[in-house]
């Protein structure tokens, strides 16, 4: 018996080297220490044992066994360790390494802009309507109380498309869009795009516009200062008034220029503000009765007021743009500086 436990441990020694894998661990333990295996059989062998060298036998056999089993759990750790380690290995992450870059997108500032206006209108009632930008002669003049060889259409320098056709130069043209297809109460906003053949620094043949437009029973020019105040304090901040100056506008009477008090120096005078202390930030007006007239709406019942902003104009003088053609470039060095 004795010849035989080391015969049978050389063996599992020799064995042991070849150990590299659970499969090989498996094959191992079913070699050795299954029910088959060469180390429990030794226990079957002990019945050609004499009885008397018996219980030393035995003891042979149980301490083979346990060297066994020890063998077989060391083998079994060392592969789980090796298996973890590869595990880690292939599964490593370098942490120095730069991370994927994520890049977000901005709002152009006109968007910006055009969005906040929106926002504090919305907040008042207003509901949104665009025109065409080609737009007939007829609503983007005569309906608005421009007849045709009125000085007044030289005040903008138009497109033509055709006769009678334009880029239209103002989106006034909406109000009577809107009047035509809906009856007071009416409080809309008009934004879009307008064309005019005009370029400078403050200037571009293409900008945008914000129309607005009140009509129901008793509005005054009482009512376009109060919206308008609302209006200012949230693009320019709380403490922001508004003045009204007389202007000439041939779809509205009386019209007047809107001035915001600067919000730069407090309306003390700065290079802002020209040193006036107020900022002109639109044109607006009591909505003329001929037009009212023209979209079949009775001025002695409704009356309403209008105002235009330019979209363009708000957002140079808030973020402090210089030239107008810098929102038209679409320089990302430019556009990147707009998150909010
Ligand atoms: N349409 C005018 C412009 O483009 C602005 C304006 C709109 C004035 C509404 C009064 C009322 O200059």
């Amino acid at each position: 018996m004795e010849e035989k436990i080391s015969a049978l441990r050389a063996q599992l020694e020799a064995d042991r080297a070849a150990v590299h894998n659970k499969e090989d661990l498996s094959a191992f333990w079913q070699k050795y220490l299954s029910k088959n295996g060469a180390v429990t059989g030794l226990t079957k062998g002990l019945r050609d044992v004499p009885k008397e060298d018996r219980p030393a036998a035995g003891k042979l056999i149980n301490e083979c066994k346990t060297w066994a089993e020890g063998v077989y759990e060391t083998l079994a750790a060392d592969i789980a360790a090796a298996e973890l380690a590869a595990r880690n290995a292939a599964e490593a992450v370098d942490i120095t390494l730069p991370g994927t870059p994520n890049p977000t997108g901005g709002l152009h500032p006109i968007t910006l802009v055009k969005n906040q206006i929106i926002d504090v209108f919305a907040g008042m009632g207003f509901q949104i309507y665009e025109g065409p930008e080609i737009e007939d002669d007829d609503h983007n003049f005569t309906r608005l109380n421009v007849p045709k060889n009125h000085p007044a259409r030289d005040m903008q320098d138009t497109f033509y498309v055709a006769e009678d056709i334009v880029l239209r130069t103002q989106t006034s043209g909406g109000q009577i869009r809107v009047m035509d297809a809906q009856r007071p109460p009416i409080k809309v906003l008009v934004p879009g795009r307008v064309f005019r053949s005009d370029s400078d620094a403050t200037h571009s043949p293409m900008f945008h516009q914000m129309e607005g437009l009140v009509v129901d029973r008793n509005i005054t020019l009482c009512d376009l200062q109060g919206m308008l105040d609302k209006f200012v304090q949230s693009l320019f901040g709380p403490e922001v008034k508004t003045r009204l100056r007389p202007s000439y506008f041939p779809f509205t009477e009386p019209s007047v220029e809107v001035d915001v008090s600067c919000f730069e120096c407090g309306g003390k005078g700065c290079s802002l503000c020209k040193h006036t202390g107020w900022i002109e930030v639109l044109g607006a007006g009591v909505v003329h009765h001929n037009v009212l007239r023209n979209c079949g709406i009775d001025p002695e019942v409704y009356s309403g007021f209008a105002f235009g902003i330019g979209i363009e104009r708000i957002a140079m003088l808030k973020y402090g743009i210089n030239n107008i053609g810098l929102m038209f470039e679409n320089d990302l060095r430019f556009l990147r500086q707009f998150k909010d």
